[in-house]
């Protein structure tokens, strides 16, 4: 790598903990859920910055948000780099944050060496990534690389009933360029790894090959409410104990598909919710990951058949999202690779664990991503933390797989 074309790894870094600001929770973290006004609040912040880099910001129907920075040719495609700006409702700093905002770093440095790119670059901030307030995941990239339906999109409610439409217009940024008619000639992403993969094995950049597949259920269980003092213990219909029995179902399940396959109950609601009422009804969602497909129907079959099997309530499975595993473009994984290998850090390939944009896109458009370690591999946790200098090397790979890949596009005179 040629030792001028470095990023500003303390530039990238004040950045990160300026946008960490909004929303901002005392345990250190960051609660910015999608279409919110923290999130209107983030998206002006880097509209300005991205603006003050001289680029041109336009968003689509979804609110995925463009900045444009002109190529020497005209007619190639964009190189795209992005990511998310929502996190979870216990967030923490990176997740996301960081793809974004080292797509901006690579804008700024581009502009402090004067480079003009072949192709242009892109930086992106894809809407509704978390699928916390809106389920589910990658919501947007997802519109935008075919998988889902517009008005699917606009029609997702979030738990108090609100329309993901309305509250997009709320914020203003509802436009009007169709969502996936903006074309790119290559996705890249830079995160956090999200697991502990690199820092077990002191590694300081994870060459992305693909993403796991991913199931996710909303879980009804109906029982019946009755008085929790006169009601005998044979014959009560109570939709929590059996709800018990479901999630441990989960956890059985994901160990037998071990060690690759995960599973999870995050969300659970009862009702009536009250101490000396049996409960009648409880909701609840199951994540189920693995990234053999044939394997994650396996897990699928095995609920199904435990919700048959189970007795005390009626359990009915709705499964809402089923997102298979992706492979990632060779070209690209091996823009990051080359890259990765000329910066002189320790790297592995890998595949994600955590679902992400490049996800999405990669079914549309070629894609690859660049994973950075995490400490305790710890995310989603508003003790979430990466190392400034492991940042920089992964915004130093995007900065040079970028470089590559603009040449490639660029149409051949
Ligand atoms: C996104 O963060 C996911 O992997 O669920
Ligand atoms: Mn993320
Ligand atoms: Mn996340």
């Amino acid at each position: 790598m040629s030792s001028n074309q470095c990023i500003n790894g303390a530039r990238l870094w004040q950045s990160i903990m300026e946008m960490a600001k909004i929303d901002a929770l005392p345990g250190g973290g960051c609660g910015r859920l999608t279409l919110t006004d923290g999130d209107l609040e983030a998206r002006a912040l880097f509209n300005r910055w991205c603006e003050d880099a001289g680029c041109t910001v336009t968003y689509d129907r979804l609110g995925n948000m463009f900045a444009r920075r002109e190529g020497r040719e005209l007619d190639a495609l964009p190189i795209a780099i992005g990511s998310h700006l929502d996190t979870q409702p216990h967030g923490g700093k990176f997740d996301g944050v960081y793809g974004v905002l080292a797509g901006l770093e690579v804008v700024r440095t581009l502009n402090d060496l004067g480079l003009e790119t072949d192709a242009p670059i892109e930086i992106v901030n894809w809407t509704n990534e978390e699928g916390a307030r809106f389920a589910p995941a990658m919501l947007c990239s997802g519109v935008y690389a075919g998988l889902f339906d517009l008005e699917f999109a606009l029609s997702r409610e979030d738990a108090d009933g609100k329309r993901f439409g309305d509250e997009l217009a709320r914020i203003g940024y509802a436009g009007s360029e169709p969502c996936g008619a903006h074309r790119f000639g290559a996705f890249l992403e830079a995160h956090i790894e999200q697991g502990p993969v690199l820092e077990r094995h002191d590694e300081v950049i994870g060459v992305v090959t693909g993403g796991q597949g991913q199931r996710w259920y909303d879980v009804t269980v109906t029982g019946r409410d009755a008085h929790s003092g006169s009601t005998p213990m044979p014959g009560r219909r109570d939709a929590l104990v059996s709800a018990a029995r479901m999630i441990q179902e989960v956890q059985r399940i994901a160990l037998a598909y071990g060690p690759d396959g995960v599973g999870t109950v995050g969300a659970l609601q009862v009702s009536p919710n009250s101490r000396n009422t049996i409960p009648g009804e409880v909701r609840f969602t199951i994540d189920f990951r693995h990234p053999d497909d044939a394997l994650l129907s396996g897990m699928d079959n095995a609920i199904r058949r435990a919700a048959l099997e189970e007795q005390e309530a009626w359990v009915a499975l709705d499964m809402i999202w089923h997102n298979p595993p992706v492979k990632f473009d060779e070209v690209c994984i091996d823009a990051i690779e080359t890259a990765a290998k000329d910066i002189g850090q320790p790297w592995r390939r890998m595949v994600s664990g955590a679902g992400h944009d490049a996800c999405q896109l990669a079914r549309k458009v070629p894609a690859a991503m660049v994973f950075v370690p995490c400490r305790d591999g710890l995310s989603h946790n508003e003790g979430e933390w990466a190392e400034p200098d492991h940042l920089e090397a992964g915004c130093n790979v995007l900065l040079q797989a970028a470089l590559t890949l603009s040449k490639q596009m660029a149409p051949v005179t």
